[in-house]
């Protein structure tokens, strides 16, 4: 089509829609991304391409109205038959070839960051079944050690073997230890206590009183909360657990900041509109973000933060991360990490899910 030549040698993907959302153009990266071509494209309403089409077409209306540049981020894009789409979207009002709009979309860096995240995720999750079922393997000759343990101390008394109780209260002792962290494993199997909704700022004001019991001095905690948020539907004890393992990590690594009296760990929480999580889309979410100043996650362990038993601590067992995205991943959610040195964000995403019918169907 001579009056776009040009257009088809872009990376990014570019529609022309004329004044009444009609398709007269689609460059090659545009019709990969639609997955149809520019044949067949041509002089589609551009609803018929994309199912939730009206936040483009929004802009695009905009954009003719008043002869001006809108730029658009994070909008997901239902196709038929494919996975929904995040991209950015800049609109450029035209008068020439045509009287329309030049839209170009890309896809979001964030989205690719998403997708790699879920991977790792997905990883996660496979790795901690592995550790659910060791942990149970574990459980019941552990309870049979301590026990025996405890039995030889009562029949052998003291006297006749001296040094011996020493022996057994090793065993027990180690079993004790052992059966702790077994039961630290088997945290996110737990059966739910049951659903309500809850205020996501009580479960941040807990975990920061809890944070701040533990280092009274030297550390603040910072809120910046969006208290419009409404409830979301939970188990208010698992969220607590979730964002508290986050917290305590951030102020374990602000050691030395804490002693400096410069340590800050911030709580923020934000609405996120129309967003996709593992694969499935939501109207409405909601960011709470975990950001301290500390010297951010050792080199090389980036990727692997969230399997079971990784740590970079001494006496880390490294389950606190895979715990939270267990529990979050219950709730529909996912974590996500971002780390440099003095700053290191985690940020829960955590859906609402047509949440108050669900909980009437609960009661
Ligand atoms: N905010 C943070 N800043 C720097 N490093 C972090 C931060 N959060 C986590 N890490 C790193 O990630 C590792 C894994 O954390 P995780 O909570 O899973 O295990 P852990 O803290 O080592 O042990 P556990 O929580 O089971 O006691 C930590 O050992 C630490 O090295
Ligand atoms: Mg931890």
């Amino acid at each position: 089509m001579e009056p776009f030549k040009g257009l088809e040698l872009l990376s990014s993907a570019v529609l022309i829609l004329n004044r009444d959302g009609k398709i007269c153009y689609a460059n090659p990266a545009a019709e990969d991304m639609l997955g149809l071509s520019l044949k067949v494209v041509s002089g589609m309403a551009v609803e018929r391409v994309f199912l939730n089409s009206d936040v483009l077409w929004d802009i695009c209306a905009q954009v003719i109205a008043d002869e001006t540049v809108e730029v658009a981020r994070d909008i997901v894009l239902d196709r038929p038959a494919m996975p929904p789409l995040t991209i950015q979207a800049v609109a450029k009002a035209l008068t020439e070839p045509i009287d329309g709009v030049l839209v170009e979309m890309r896809e979001n860096v964030q989205r690719i960051r998403h997708d790699r995240e879920n991977r790792l995720v997905n990883q996660a999750q496979a790795n901690m079944e592995m550790v659910r079922n060791l942990a149970h393997e574990i459980k019941n000759p552990l309870g049979g050690i301590k026990g025996a343990a405890q039995l030889l101390e009562l029949e052998v008394p003291a006297q006749v073997l001296p040094g011996l109780r020493e022996y057994t209260q090793v065993i027990i002792k180690e079993a004790e230890r052992l059966q702790l962290l077994v039961d630290r494993m088997l945290i996110p199997y737990k059966r739910d206590l049951g659903l309500s909704l809850v205020n996501i700022h009580e479960v941040t004001e807990r975990v920061r009183s809890i944070i701040l019991a533990q280092y009274p001095k030297g550390l603040t905690v910072k809120r910046d909360y969006d208290l419009s948020l409404p409830e979301l539907k939970g188990n208010k004890e698992q969220l607590i657990q979730a964002v508290l393992n986050i917290a305590e990590n951030a102020a374990h690594a602000l050691g030395s900041q804490i002693r400096e009296g410069t340590a800050a760990i911030v709580f923020r929480t934000r609405v996120a509109r129309r967003v996709t999580i593992a694969g499935n889309a939501y109207r409405l979410a909601l960011d709470l973000s975990i950001i301290d100043n500390g010297p951010g996650i050792p080199e090389g362990m980036a990727e692997t933060v969230f399997f079971p038993l990784v740590s970079g601590k001494q006496g880390g067992t490294g389950l606190g991360l895979a715990i939270s995205q267990s529990l979050i991943q219950k709730h529909g959610g996912l974590i996500a990490c971002e780390s440099v040195p003095g700053r290191t964000e985690f940020v829960i995403r955590l859906p609402y899910k047509n949440q108050y019918a669900d909980l009437r169907g609960n009661q």
